[in-house]
């Protein structure tokens, strides 16, 4: 394999990095679990997860991207190639993750123009006008096809133009505007009893949630945030250069995201406490934060200049973490098929955009569980099962692939200070492991309780679309990876192109191996 082409400075691996990682995520998905799960409890849960799981699985995957320094795939196999399947596991993720990911990003995006079009935007109902939009606009589909395609534009420009240089520029704007959103939502009438429900509640909020469930909904958003279990993080380190220190690394990750989760909380429940309601907020699940955002704009000396602010960052964040999610595919295509990066992103771009509109187009009611059950499901499949299930996949890669000496050795050559290698490694070989796998074991069985929630028939359709996805692209990863299968279909093409080109040459695209 040809050396791959990188980062340009060593501040560009830990940008992409939290670029990945500081997105939806922190600013849609954590918020709306913290209000369903019940405020405190949920959030100490999370940052317990997020101390003990996903501080150690990111060193693990960083590890592996960096001994690999390849695609997802040959990066699992060179940590140890009994463990190459699991890289094909990690790439089969990012497709149903972005599938709904998108349907966000667009509905940001299209919250932004609105912003800016209209100038009583949300000012009279924005729980309203949400449903309508969510329900019944053509919009809602094209506005993720467009955003799916502003991701295209940026992860074909390359790892160093188009990533390094967007995640740059947006995450400091990102994080100052967040900030200032906290200072002001904490004046608000509600911010007290908004701040004591998210930092004082330590019972987990009655309906039918037990602890099984609220502890796996917090590994698995912990997972979820930091970009784990998908193969994102093993790629960008795949690409950093020699120097970077990779604890070092992990824990700013780390701390940025958790930071910026925690602050989007108080934003939103001191928000949610003046101009929602409690019962509002544990109601409009997914919707939370395109319900209670624009009521509290509405409501705020030049809100009309924050939300379009606000709304455009949060657009920015899920690009820089949607591109992370393109990446890990189109690398592996770029290194295995001899496809172009320009024509790996379009295609796996257009797959995923294509995911998006049915995703999208199912809220108009036909499969709608309490308001969201196809996100739902995909969320709960892909982020609740399989990130956990691949990242307990990179611990052993890592914990028992590897010698204990070599690691160390590795370790070492980024970072010679790094103190806790030694309990570090008991996490990755048992403690974790045991974690994962016990709180899959009971949030699973929990969760099924629940299943009864979906309409007759439609869970059937939905199940059978979710497995066909994931079987599907497993096989199309098996293609590229298969030398014989893309030797065949490159000759074809030449064959193609030869009789199309009189002059016989061939524009085949240069090979990266
Ligand atoms: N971490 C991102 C967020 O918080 C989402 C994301 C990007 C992701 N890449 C990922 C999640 C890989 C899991 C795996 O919005």
């Amino acid at each position: 394999m040809a050396k791959q082409k990188g980062f340009a400075s060593k501040i560009g691996f830990i940008l992409a990095s939290a670029g990945s990682a500081v997105g939806l995520g922190n600013l849609w998905r954590f918020p709306w679990l913290v209000t369903k799960y019940g405020g405190g409890a949920f959030l100490f849960t999370y940052i317990v997860m997020v101390a003990l799981l996903g501080m150690v699985v990111i060193i693990a995957e960083m590890l592996i991207g960096r001994i690999g320094r390849s695609d997802v795939i040959s990066s699992y196999g060179r940590a140890n190639r009994w463990f190459k399947w699991m890289g094909m596991l990690a790439l089969a993720v990012p497709f149903i993750i972005s599938c709904y990911y998108t349907v966000i990003g667009g509905w940001s995006l299209n919250y932004t123009l609105q912003y800016i079009v209209n100038p009583t935007f949300a000012s009279a109902d924005s729980g309203a006008y949400f449903v309508k939009y969510i329900t019944g606009s053509y919009l809602a589909p094209i506005m993720g096809v467009l955003f799916m395609v502003l991701t295209i534009v940026v992860v074909a420009a390359g790892v160093e133009k188009g990533i390094e240089k967007a995640s740059k520029i947006l995450l400091p704007l990102l994080f100052l505007l967040v900030i200032i959103l906290a200072i002001w939502s904490l004046t608000f009438s509600g911010a007290k009893a908004g701040m004591k429900q998210y930092f004082g509640t330590f019972k987990f909020s009655g309906e039918s949630y037990n602890y099984g469930q609220v502890i796996l909904a917090a590994m698995s958003q912990a997972f979820f945030s930091l970009s784990l279990g998908m193969g994102a993080i093993v790629a960008f380190s795949s690409y950093s250069g020699q120097k970077i220190n990779v604890s070092k690394s992990a824990a700013q990750v780390v701390v940025l995201d958790t930071l910026v989760a925690i602050v989007a909380g108080i934003i939103i429940y001191p928000a949610i406490y003046s101009f929602g309601s409690a019962e509002l907020a544990g109601k409009s699940g997914p919707g939370l934060l395109f319900v209670v955002m624009p009521a509290m704009f509405a409501n705020m000396p030049g809100g009309h200049f924050f939300g379009l602010l606000f709304f455009l960052l949060i657009v920015f964040a899920a690009l820089t973490s949607m591109i992370s999610l393109l990446e890990v595919v189109t690398q592996y295509a770029v290194s295995k098929g001899r496809l172009t990066r320009k024509k790996a992103t379009w295609i796996y771009g257009i797959i995923m955009a294509i995911m998006s509109v049915i995703i999208s187009v199912s809220f108009n009611g036909t499969y709608s569980v309490k308001g969201a059950s196809l996100l739902d499901f995909f969320d709960g499949v892909a982020s609740t099962i399989l990130l956990p299930t691949v990242g307990l996949c990179s611990l052993i890669t890592i914990g028992w692939g590897r010698k204990k000496a070599d690691l160390f050795k590795v370790l070492e050559e980024t970072n010679s200070d790094f103190k806790g290698q030694k309990i570090w490694l008991v996490f990755v070989r048992y403690i974790d492991p045991i974690l994962i796998i016990l709180v899959l074991i009971f949030g699973i069985v929990d969760q099924f309780k629940n299943v009864k929630d979906f309409p007759n028939g439609s869970f059937g359709v939905v199940l059978g679309v979710a497995i066909a996805l994931i079987v599907g692209t497993i096989v199309i990863n098996a293609l590229i990876n298969s030398e014989k299968f893309m030797n065949y279909y490159n000759s074809k093409k030449q064959n193609l192109l030869l009789a199309k080109n009189d002059s016989g040459q061939v524009e085949l695209e240069e090979v990266s191996e």
